[in-house]
């Protein structure tokens, strides 16, 4: 019944051919089912071109949730609607089969199985990988080839699963033809739909801190960048023109808003600190690559004082004259204080 519904699925999805060449992608489809006990489970699920999450199940009304106005392809509503309501039956399917045979598949509550389906565009051609499941967070089995193939960290409870599965054979050929055909016309309705969206490029925005200090005498410095698409980015601490092996990038964590956020670190002695900056390269810079140079202190303070100085002498200037037109009380007089304020206790410094 479970691999009945796998087949309807796919019948849904449709058939389709691979003309378009366009950027390698990959849709994955992914859910986890949760079993506490037998009446007491939570799931979830996703829908994922790429990096970018495009589907969420609403768990409580079965339906998905598109996160993008293209999320459907070229699917139609109704198309769409009844892949939703086979997704739904596949999912009660599996929980009910799971329960039944939890004893002789070895499950033991509370347990967790994850489900992945996918496919890839690469080179112009559409690869299916149909269904895979873990159990415990472990591969467990996978469909290939019109059957169910146990995963060598399965052991024993992925062969006695598999040898169940596998009397199917009928349901199992369906699927089989079915889903091959299917995701790829989604695949390829999504990267039209969505071409836009997806090669839009977002520059990045970077800047500098300090973390905590690693030790009393050296300082850790973080080099911030945000809100940039696509996910692919080089961030490098340097010297110079020198790299420095000790830069570490962070996970590279997404922004609520689809654009991504990494940080990179590096431990320096906190006498060490001329000369470094960060660099950032990214495809929407067009070669223009960001660079955030850390100032040294020192030069810092040297250029205040470059700016400071001359303006200091001329409030002083300022301040003198003001002070000798008072005490002299002279009249007005365009001349004089000019004359003054050329006085040679000033030339040095022009
Ligand atoms: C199943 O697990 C839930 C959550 O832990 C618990 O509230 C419930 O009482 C359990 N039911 C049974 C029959 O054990
Ligand atoms: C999820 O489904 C429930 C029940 O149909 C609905 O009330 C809720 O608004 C949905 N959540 C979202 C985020 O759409
Ligand atoms: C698929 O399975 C059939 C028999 O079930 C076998 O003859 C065929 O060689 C297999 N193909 C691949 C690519 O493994
Ligand atoms: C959706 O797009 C795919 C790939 O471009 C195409 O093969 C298919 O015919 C399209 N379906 C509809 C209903 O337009």
């Amino acid at each position: 019944m479970l691999f009945l519904q796998i087949s309807l699925l796919a019948v849904l999805l449709g058939g389709g051919d691979n003309e378009d060449a366009f950027q390698d992608q990959i849709f994955r489809l992914i859910g986890t089912l949760s079993l506490q006990n037998r009446s007491w489970t939570r799931s979830w699920g996703s829908g994922w071109l790429g990096d970018l999450e495009i589907k969420t199940w609403n768990s409580s009304s079965g339906g998905f949730i598109s996160l993008r106005p293209w999320s459907n392809g070229n699917f139609s509503n109704n198309e769409m609607k009844e892949t939703e309501v086979l997704l739904q039956t596949f999912h009660h399917e599996l929980l009910h089969l799971l329960n039944k045979h939890a004893s002789e598949w070895m499950l033991e509550y509370p347990f967790e199985v994850q489900k992945t389906f996918s496919c890839e565009l690469h080179s112009g051609k559409v690869k299916v990988d149909l269904w895979r499941f873990a159990y415990q967070g472990s591969d467990l089995l996978s469909f290939k080839n019109s059957s169910w193939v146990p995963s060598p960290e399965g052991g024993t409870r992925a062969l006695q699963i598999c040898k169940t599965l596998n009397k199917r054979t009928v349901i199992n050929k369906i699927t089989e033809w079915r889903t091959t055909k299917s995701c790829p016309r989604y695949l390829l309705g999504l990267l039209d739909a969505g071409k836009a969206d997806l090669q839009k490029q977002v520059k990045p925005e970077a800047w500098l801190s300090t973390g905590p200090n690693p030790s009393p005498d050296h300082l850790l410095l973080v080099c911030h960048v945000s809100g940039f698409y696509p996910k692919p980015i080089s961030v490098m601490w340097m010297r110079g023109e020198q790299a420095q092996q000790g830069s570490q990038l962070s996970d590279i964590l997404p922004n609520a808003d689809g654009t991504w956020y990494p940080q990179i670190f590096l431990d320096v002695e906190a006498t060490e600190t001329s000369g470094l900056s960060c660099w950032v390269t990214h495809s929407s810079l067009e070669g223009q690559d960001i660079i955030l140079y850390l100032d040294p202190p020192n030069s810092k303070a040297l250029i205040i004082l470059a700016v400071m100085l001359p303006l200091l002498l001329l409030l002083t200037g300022l301040a003198f004259w003001l002070k000798k037109r008072w005490t002299h009380c002279e009249p007005p007089s365009t001349l004089l204080p000019l004359e003054r304020f050329q006085q040679p206790r000033f030339s040095k410094h022009t």
